[in-house]
């Protein structure tokens, strides 16, 4: 049996020569704001080979991009035309979801072809705040479940960078077709494992970007958990435990945090930040935008700005933190990388991270992207493809997507 070393059945537990299999994939990918094209390819170029695996198989690859009411969220055309051009041909797209138009596409699908469907997360089931917090079996009653798995006849999660999510294309499709884990989820839990394993200290978690109740998330598990030694904050958490903490950093601040929802995390933070006394690291000084050009200050006397990175005194001390670290887990960028002179939080970290002697993984696009714009890809020990997905899993907390492949047909019995 494949997969013995995560318990999850594998493609190699199968025959799906000929077989209609629905493959979720992630292809979310950073675009450009102006013109929607794909600015970074890298996470279409990783299914070829799951494709290269499964090419004796009609295949419906179905992933998502973006959220709805971002500025990114969209169409997969583009990203169909990307991987047609990887796999020379192979790869057709549809602007349908579970409807006629849909199923007509995959019952014309001969073996080695590839048809991918619609932004899954178009579908308002998929993103329901009230449908994803029930259980999987609940989730395989949606229509988005029910229609499409009535079309194929297996189930491929290959998606580890949204497996942290319990949605119906995740959660769902296991519950009623056979299935088994991808080639690319495998290689990717199995290195993690080892990780996650790893009995060495002391072991810190950088945690950016602008996913903030991620962040927060991760931030509580790994301390209560007694995984993290120490949690170095940035991005949009650190501006919700900096005022949880009682520091004034402005109405511009505490608007940002309050549009994006995050109010209600302060009080918490305050309660983490009194338990885990001198385990949570906070900015002591951030950066802003001053007459087009970067300024610091210390958070004790903070400009009513937007902070857009952290500061040259919180560089020195999470470096020092991460040089002292056997094992630094990184997710998100540490300020707004994309704009000109605000990436120097971001590229300290990685390059504390590339000189450290740690055993290092760094998570999600953005930090992949400064760390390859940096040239210290090489320097990483591992990559993740996720980054709420790949912090998540070191953090030793379940994934719901990989926890229902082993409860329900996906997983040895
Ligand atoms: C990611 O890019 O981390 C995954 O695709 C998950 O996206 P989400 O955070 O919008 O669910």
């Amino acid at each position: 049996m494949g997969g013995m070393a995560v318990g999850l059945h594998t493609l190699d537990d199968f025959d799906l020569r000929g077989k209609k299999v629905l493959l979720r994939a992630d292809i979310n990918s950073p675009l450009d704001p102006m013109s929607g094209e794909i600015l970074d390819t890298s996470r279409i170029k990783g299914y070829v080979q799951t494709l290269e695996r499964l090419k004796d198989s009609k295949v419906i690859l179905i992933a998502h991009q973006s959220r709805p009411g971002k500025g990114d969220f969209t169409t997969l055309r583009r990203h169909s035309e990307v991987l047609n051009r990887l796999v020379k041909g192979r790869v057709s797209y549809i602007d349908d979801v579970f409807g006629s138009c849909a199923k007509k596409g995959i019952d014309s699908l001969s073996p080695g072809e590839v048809l991918v469907l619609e932004n899954m997360r178009f579908c308002s089931e998929e993103v329901s705040k009230r449908i994803c917090g029930r259980p999987p079996i609940e989730q395989a009653k949606t229509h988005l479940v029910r229609r499409l798995s009535s079309y194929v006849d297996f189930y491929v999660n290959d998606a580890f960078a949204v497996s942290h999510r319990a949605q119906p294309s995740v959660v769902g499709f296991p519950m009623v077709l056979p299935c088994c884990i991808g080639p690319s989820m495998e290689r990717e839990i199995t290195a993690l494992t080892k990780v996650l394993k790893s009995k060495e200290t002391p072991k810190v978690f950088a945690l950016g970007g602008a996913k903030a109740d991620d962040s927060f998330l991760i931030t509580k598990n790994v301390l209560l958990k007694g995984v993290a030694d120490k949690v170095l904050l940035s991005g949009v958490a650190a501006l919700i435990f900096l005022m949880a903490s009682g520091k004034d950093i402005g109405s511009a601040n505490r608007d940002m945090v309050k549009d994006l929802g995050y109010n209600e995390l302060v009080s918490e933070a305050g309660e983490l930040l009194k338990r885990f006394k001198g385990q949570i690291e906070l900015p002591v000084d951030l950066a802003f935008e001053d007459n087009g050009g970067r300024s610091e200050a210390s958070v004790d006397g903070f400009p009513d700005k937007k902070a857009l990175d952290i500061g040259a005194e919180t560089m020195k001390v999470f470096s020092k933190a991460i040089k002292d670290a056997s094992v630094v887990i990184a997710k998100g960028p540490a300020g707004v990388f994309e704009i000109n002179g605000f990436g120097l939080g971001t590229e300290s970290i990685l390059q504390s991270i590339a000189d450290s002697k740690s055993l290092s993984v760094i998570g999600g696009g953005h930090l992949t992207t400064v760390a390859k714009r940096a040239g210290l890809r090489d320097k990483i020990s591992y990559i993740g493809s996720g980054g709420g997905a790949t912090v998540s899993f070191l953090s030793d907390q379940p994934l719901p997507g990989i926890e229902v492949m082993k409860k329900s047909g996906g997983g040895e019995q």
